[in-house]
């Protein structure tokens, strides 16, 4: 191994344990969209989606430099966040696939702005485009919660890499 491998193998040692560290904050899983003045629609599963403000409602994601859906967030100025609720666990591959084919078959409608909504989400966030600022290898979305609705379904959880289900403590 050479210095320069020794190196690298350190970074990546500590990129590995800093994810696994983040691994210990438990989030749910949303699938956030948005749709271009063109009609073009795209989206992509999260779960950088925060609370920011309560008055006014506002919410933030971060959005990968790298991700293929950005084109279309740059081009629009509404998305909307739905949360995964339990019984959408089977829609997770589904949201996984390439862009072009990520929403086939998915039952959804258009939200404020025409932003694509999950049918039956355990809630849905739909939102005019605040900022997007900048940070690191991501962008950070800001928005303005125009619009929101709540589903009785239980939300599905998502915890170093692995999805399930939220128990309470007692
Ligand atoms: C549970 C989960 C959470 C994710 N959270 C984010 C996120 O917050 N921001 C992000 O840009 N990508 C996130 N991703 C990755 C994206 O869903 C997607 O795979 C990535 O942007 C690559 O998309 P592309 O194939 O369209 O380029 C997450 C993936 C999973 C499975």
């Amino acid at each position: 191994m050479t210095p320069t491998d020794a190196r690298s193998s350190v970074a990546e040692d500590q990129a590995r344990e800093y994810r696994h560290a983040l691994g210990r904050f438990p989030t749910g899983v949303a699938f956030v969209a948005a749709r271009a003045p063109d009609g073009e629609a795209a989206g992509l599963l999260i779960n950088s989606f925060t609370s920011v403000s309560l008055s006014p409602p506002m919410v933030l994601w971060c959005l990968g430099l790298k991700a293929s859906s950005r084109p279309v967030f740059a081009r629009a100025t509404s998305f909307a966040v739905s949360i995964l609720s339990q019984d959408q666990k089977s829609l997770l591959n589904d949201l996984s696939r390439p862009l072009e084919q990520r929403l086939n078959g998915v039952p959804i409608r258009d939200g404020w702005g025409g932003a694509p909504v999950i049918e039956n989400a355990a809630a849905v966030f739909e939102c005019s485009v605040a900022t997007v600022t900048l940070a690191g290898d991501h962008e950070v979305y800001l928005g303005h919660v125009e619009h929101f609705s709540r589903g009785d379904n239980a939300p599905l959880a998502y915890l170093a890499g692995q999805y399930g289900r939220v128990q309470i403590a007692a």
